[in-house]
């Protein structure tokens, strides 16, 4: 029996509960900002009007949800598949508290209307500083907790969680150079069009490594232990990997079409963004395809539910995705909420979803329980994500077209046929729609917190069940 001692749990159990409480408390800020566009006389004041709530609610979904998420079950999946404890458990202990500070950081700055104006890495230049510290200590922790497995092979989930803390750590060190003026100012150290160049490289690779790789490396561990199957395909697993992390790197142009960027380059990033859509199918057939001979599992095992409806919305969004990044098409997209719909496809299925499934798989074997609290309330939990789901970016899709449409629309003169604030009129009731699905899926949030706190506080702790041969490495 493998238990407690063999590995160290404490700093996956803190981080796998603070995913959660960001969860909701990012979503919630989410829930919020999309009650502002409804009702504008909700901007009640400077500090917490849609402006500035806005990029607090990507920071905290992104970065605490989600980085809460990933820290957490990397470093579960490394120990669990290397047969060690973690490398250096203080330094572990470290980057929860860092992280912690970090997201404290930019609750209090963004209201106070603190950012250095770059989209996802908005927070001012000290907190960046302590980023760069703690993202070199989890480097630290997690390789070093490779180095010192039991089992020769390195399981591929660690190449995916290891690809995407490199990437991050390049990604983030490049594009916050900056020159700083005050404790609370600084200005980059890029100029026009370059700094647009570098803040696109830097965003669309935090799609793809912060939103997509790490959560893979979640998948390619998480979904052949739920379903009691090894990966469907181990060698398209690592193709996957070398394919991704390649393709990704080149596709930031796609949001730059038609802007001062050359034009050779936005082709160029266009051209990558469509072939990326195979090494992102082939990682989703590979997922899905782990449960052939075991279909029937999905009928009632609601945590497989979750995993699997996940990697039919990454299936989506990385259809979607490549299909906005021709150039003709984003002429329409672009600036519309297709976009905002697009994001949250990958952001509450994909993401939403998979670290859902994961934590639900996790937390009853980090507290020595056999499974979680209700299994019912996981089931409810799934239903009411996925009306949540399809209420936002179904009823996004159709205001995005609409939009797009109206803007372009001309008479026969030559004029516009619609003024903008038409268009905003014409969004009402979709973004009521929107509001409607986004507090579904906050609603099972708080149903996941309960069922975790019942599942933590109840009855006499059980040791966790040894590894399963089917993914074991
Ligand atoms: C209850 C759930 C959620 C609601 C109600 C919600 C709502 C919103 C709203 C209203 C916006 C602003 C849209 C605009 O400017 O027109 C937004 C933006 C955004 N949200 Fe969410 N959100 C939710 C969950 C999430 C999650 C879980 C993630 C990521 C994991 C996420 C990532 C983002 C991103 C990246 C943007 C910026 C999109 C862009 O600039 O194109 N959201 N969200
Ligand atoms: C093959 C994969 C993908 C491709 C080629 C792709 C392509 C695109 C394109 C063309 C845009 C619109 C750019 C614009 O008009 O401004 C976009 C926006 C966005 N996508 Fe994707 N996408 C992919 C997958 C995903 C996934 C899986 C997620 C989330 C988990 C995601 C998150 C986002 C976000 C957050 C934005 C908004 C960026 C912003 O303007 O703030 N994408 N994507």
């Amino acid at each position: 029996m493998q238990t407690e001692a063999t590995y160290d749990y404490s700093v996956v159990r803190k981080f796998s509960i603070m995913a959660v409480v960001w969860g909701i408390v990012g979503m919630l800020v989410g829930v919020i900002i999309a009650a502002q566009l409804v009702w504008p006389e909700l901007n009640v004041s400077e500090y917490l009007h849609f402006g500035r709530l806005r990029p607090l609610h990507t920071n905290a979904v992104i970065f605490a949800f989600g980085g809460c998420a990933l820290f957490g079950t990397s470093y579960f999946v490394a120990q669990r598949t290397g047969h060690t404890k973690l490398f250096c458990p203080w330094l572990a202990e470290f980057t929860f508290w860092g992280w912690q500070a970090v997201i404290v950081a930019a609750a209090i700055t963004l209201p106070l209307g603190l950012t250095s104006g770059k989209e996802y890495a908005e927070l001012e230049w000290p907190i960046d500083i302590l980023i760069a510290i703690v993202w070199v200590s989890y480097a630290v922790v997690f390789f070093g907790t490779i180095v010192k497995r039991k089992v020769p092979h390195i399981y591929v989930a660690n190449w995916f969680y290891g690809g995407f803390i490199l990437a991050v750590a390049l990604l983030h060190i490049v594009n916050s150079a900056e020159v700083p003026v005050s404790l609370i100012k600084s200005y980059s150290a890029y100029a026009g069009v370059q700094d647009a160049m570098v803040q696109w490289w830097y965003g669309h690779n935090a799609v793809g490594f912060f939103l997509t790789a790490g959560f893979l490396g979640m998948m390619y561990y998480f979904v052949p232990k739920q379903a009691g199957r090894p990966v469907y395909s181990y060698r398209l697993s690592v193709v996957h990997f070398w394919a991704l992390i390649f393709t990704y790197m080149w596709a930031g142009p796609h949001h730059l079409h038609y802007t001062a960027l050359p034009d050779w380059t936005q082709s160029l990033g266009m051209v990558f963004s469509l072939i990326l859509l195979a090494p992102s199918w082939g990682g989703m057939i590979n997922g899905i395809m782990t449960l052939s001979g075991a279909w029937e599992k999905l009928r009632d095992d609601p945590i497989l539910k979750f995993l699997i409806t996940s990697l039919s919305f990454y299936g989506m969004s990385t259809f979607e995705g490549p299909m906005m990044s021709i150039k003709t098409v984003n002429a329409l997209s672009h600036y519309t909420d297709w976009t905002i719909g697009h994001v949250h496809s990958g952001a509450l299925g994909w993401v939403g979803m998979i670290t859902i499934g994961s934590l639900y798989y996790m937390i009853p074997r980090l507290y020595g329980r056999t499974e979680m609290y209700s299994r019912k309330l996981i089931t409810w939990h799934f239903w009411i994500a996925t009306i949540g789901i399809v209420l936002y970016i179904a009823s996004l899709w159709i205001a995005g077209v609409m939009q797009g449409l109206m803007w372009r629309d001309t008479n026969v003169d030559g004029t516009l046929k619609w003024a903008f604030v038409e268009s905003v009129k014409a969004s009402y009731p979709y973004w009521i729609i929107r509001l409607v699905g986004g507090t579904l899926y906050l609603a099972g949030m708080f149903v996941m917190l309960y069922n975790v706190l019942r599942t933590i506080t109840a009855g006499r702790p059980v040791d966790a069940p040894v590894l399963a041969p089917a993914a074991a490495h």
